[in-house]
């Protein structure tokens, strides 16, 4: 069962395409809004033992193919000096706006800073004890310097992109200080014991593609270098991404995660051979009944090009309206219908 998603990360062939789901610890689940009752959500990040229980709840209450730490890519900030808050979404009380600002970060030492999250990690290697892979993750360099620079979520990110054609120099160190500490990051992850690392780059779809390779994919490339490990996959995934998805494969990872706006076969087409995807089945579509789920499921499962390592995903994370039992139930009909298909190739 465990190696089932390692394997089509690396483009080995499998008996079922593995699924999980991006956020599948969340508000959807009862288990996880009782354990947010009693703690605030930094709280359960920073604690290693509920991190963990968080973490296991989709595993036994939908049985997906691989854990995601739970955790937030904003937790390495305030270890660089930004405090963070959430409510619920990320919130800067002092956003990173000019040079020296930018200068004055810290570069976190990952054992002494974010050592909660490695020992997450460790409770988890031992209790999942080879019942599936445990993915570890963080954001990718544009993205979070998008939230440093904004001090909030946006739609557009007006301050980093200013910064990017107002003061390029600046923004480019920003953007390096960020490679260096997800380097270390990440790598300490794998250390501590993640078998695979997923990036999240929820915003670097915003540039257009004119800036994108410099911007977005350049950084990216960096960090994935500095994480290679024999046996780890680094999976890259990326929002909004279909006017540039040809250039992503240029990052190295050896996944491209992708949203819903684009069959499988379409997107694989523009990414070109290499990397093996995972995704994409429209989040709302959870939404939608169970009839709507098992034709989402099978549009998605027919587009991913036969012979090529496929994830079974969804386009971005599970929304807080999902009813949990149909996410179950999406992940045993990804079972079924994959199993199906068996030697259809
Ligand atoms: O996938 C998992 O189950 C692991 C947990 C996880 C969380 N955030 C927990 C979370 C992961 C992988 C993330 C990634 C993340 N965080 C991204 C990249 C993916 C994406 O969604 O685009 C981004 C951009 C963030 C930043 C962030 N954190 C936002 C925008 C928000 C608010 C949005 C929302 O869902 O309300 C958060 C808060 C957050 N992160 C929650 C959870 C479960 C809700 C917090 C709560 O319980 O109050």
């Amino acid at each position: 069962m465990s190696g089932l998603f390692l394997k089509a990360c690396f483009g080995e062939a499998v008996e079922r395409t593995p699924v999980w789901l991006m956020r599948q610890a969340g508000r959807y689940m009862a288990e996880y809004r009782e354990v947010r009752e009693a703690h605030g959500f930094l709280t359960i990040c920073r604690t290693p033992e509920l991190a963990a229980r968080v973490t296991l709840q989709p595993i036994d209450r939908l049985d997906v193919d691989a854990a995601i730490l739970f955790s937030d890519i904003m937790v390495p900030l305030p270890a660089m000096g930004c405090e963070v808050e959430f409510n619920p979404g990320p919130s800067l009380a002092r956003p990173v706006r000019d040079r020296d600002a930018i200068r004055s970060l810290e570069t976190p030492d990952p054992a002494a800073d974010l050592g909660f999250v490695l020992d997450a990690i460790r409770i988890l290697r031992e209790e999942l004890a080879g019942r599936v892979p445990l993915i570890g993750f963080g954001g990718a360099p544009f993205t979070l310097a998008a939230y440093m620079v904004e001090g909030q979520g946006s739609k557009t990110y007006p301050a980093l992109r200013s910064m990017i054609y107002g003061d390029p120099p600046a923004a480019r160190e920003l953007l390096l200080r960020l490679v260096e500490t997800q380097q270390a990051f990440l790598g300490a992850q794998i250390e501590a014991g993640a078998q695979a690392i997923q990036i999240f780059d929820s915003w670097g779809g915003i540039l257009p593609r004119q800036l994108f390779e410099d911007w977005v994919i350049e950084p990216v490339a960096r960090l994935v270098e500095g994480i290679r490990r024999p046996g780890v996959p680094v999976i890259y995934y990326c929002r909004d991404c279909s006017h540039v998805l040809d250039l992503v494969a240029e990052t190295g990872a050896d996944v491209i995660s992708v949203d819903e706006k684009l069959p499988l076969n379409r997107a694989a087409e523009l990414i070109g051979p290499g990397p093996a995807l995972q995704g994409n089945l429209d989040p709302m579509a959870l939404l939608g009944g169970r009839d709507v789920i098992s034709t989402g499921i099978e549009q998605v499962l027919e587009g991913a090009p036969v012979g090529r390592g496929h994830v079974f995903n969804l386009g971005h994370g599970v929304l807080p309206e999902t009813p949990v039992e149909d996410a179950a139930f999406l992940v045993d009909e990804v079972r079924r219908l994959s199993g199906a298909d068996w030697g259809r190739g």
